[in-house]
């Protein structure tokens, strides 16, 4: 790999993301010349190094703890990633029949998989049953259906509590999970309804418990108070006579999005709780964003600089159709130009074409202002970027390319108008 590493050691930046003579490379490319190559905009680029960086880095903070990491597909499901992932090894947590089919497609081991979600399907489940999917209980309603899933598929199946610990994460509150008031999972002084329950459902082995706080979670501590109380929970139903195997804290770790260099990685989250774990329960984690997010970036072209008022905007031909954080969250995303840019520097507002004045990937930015065509990169996008991206305003969906060392690899399509206007088939 070309790219210098970390002197300080102990961030969590992208390092397979670099600047080099002003300008921006992905492990041994410059981003520039796939611009040049790629004759699409925008795009996405992702760094195969830095998704496997993330993961081993999970992986080796584990080393002696026996130990699970499904990675959370909806952070990115590109299937040539999940691909590799499932080729190290990783498990996956899943909340679509959709992505249960993804995950047999790439080749992750049913047994390694979880269904997780407040609203799945019949069909959802007869799926997961059928594929030997751990399954999540989150309500009353759900382990009627997953009961009912079973019987119809004739087969037992795994399955975990999902136990809201009312723990607040302190994150956005769109992405924030355990708390009381949270749709998610069961109340804590629901847990001997449900034993009660899954005693009477021969085919419902329960194996476990599970949480999730949140997500873009800065301060690891948290994983260490719901650890605690979660390995509580393991305590009691055990004592009710159930053989659990399974602690699963879900995922949630932030990523530096605004480069302070401080923020906890995945060694610091896994040793603030290894002293819990005793060695009777086998841990999964849940981690997305975590494992690709920094591996990614979304790759635009400048079209244009304006002024209005005492605004400066650069508009570039991404937008909240690609990459929709900005405008949902407000969420920070470090941007930066492909090439040397050399104009007097501005505060500018980054902003896209579509109808919409949320239509932003950055706000008050120090930047050089770009000639018409230069290349502007938004950092930290490789979770929830591609994933939550839409047709609003009529555009299609971007390409996506993966760098493997100096290798250039598209690994998905643009889509296409022609196939966009083919759903509208009426026969
Ligand atoms: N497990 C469960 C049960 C989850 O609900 C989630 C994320 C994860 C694992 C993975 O969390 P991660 O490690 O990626 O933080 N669209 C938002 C994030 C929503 C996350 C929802 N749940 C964003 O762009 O920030």
């Amino acid at each position: 790999m070309g790219a210098p590493k970390s002197a300080a050691g102990n961030n969590n930046r992208a390092m397979s993301f670099y600047t080099k003579d002003k300008h921006l490379y992905c492990e041994k490319l410059r981003v520039k010349d796939i611009q040049a190559r790629v004759a699409h905009s925008p795009f996405y680029l992702y760094s195969l190094a830095q998704v496997r960086e993330n993961y081993e880095a999970y992986t080796s903070a584990l080393a002696g703890i026996e130990s699970m990491v499904c990675y959370a597909f909806k952070a990115n499901n590109n299937l040539h990633i999940l691909r590799q992932l499932a080729k190290w090894g990783s498990g996956g947590a899943l909340v679509s029949g959709n992505e249960l089919k993804l995950a047999k497609a790439a080749g992750f081991a049913a047994r390694r998989t979880v269904f997780n979600g407040n609203g799945k399907t019949c069909d959802e489940l007869r799926l997961a049953v059928d594929h030997g999917a751990m399954v999540n209980i989150d309500s009353e309603f759900d382990i009627e259906n997953i009961d009912r899933a079973a019987t119809s598929v004739k087969k037992p199946v795994n399955v975990l509590i999902r136990i809201n610990p009312d723990l607040d994460p302190e994150v956005h509150p769109y992405v924030s999970t355990g708390i009381r008031d949270s749709k998610f999972g069961i109340r804590n002084e629901q847990v001997p309804w449900f034993l009660d329950r899954i005693r009477a459902a021969p085919l419902l082995n329960l194996v476990g418990v599970h949480c999730h706080l949140g997500s873009t979670i800065q301060d690891v501590q948290i994983f260490r108070d719901a650890t605690f109380l979660m390995l509580q929970f393991v305590k009691t139903i055990r004592q009710e006579g159930f053989s659990l195997k399974y602690l699963n804290i879900g995922g949630g770790l932030g990523i530096d999005y605004e480069r302070t260099n401080t923020l906890p990685r995945q060694a610091d989250l896994i040793d603030r709780i290894r002293d819990l774990l005793t060695g009777d329960v086998t841990l999964i984690i849940e981690p997305g964003r975590s494992i690709v997010g920094n591996a990614g970036i979304l790759v635009n072209q400048v079209l244009g600089v304006k002024a209005n008022g005492a605004k400066h905007f650069i508009v570039v031909d991404g937008s909240m159709a690609e990459l929709v954080r900005p405008s949902l969250y407000d969420a920070y995303h470090h941007i930066g130009f492909t090439e040397p840019v050399s104009g007097e520097v501005k505060t500018y507002e980054v902003v896209g074409p579509v109808c919409e004045s949320t239509d932003f990937f950055g706000k008050g930015r120090q930047l050089a202002t770009p000639h018409d065509g230069a290349g502007l990169a938004v950092h930290d996008a490789g979770a929830y970027g591609y994933a939550m991206s839409s047709n609003y305003n009529g555009r299609m969906r971007p390409p996506e390319y993966l760098v493997d060392g100096d290798r250039l690899t598209r690994i998905r399509r643009a889509e296409q108008f022609d196939e966009y206007v083919r759903l509208f088939d009426t026969t």
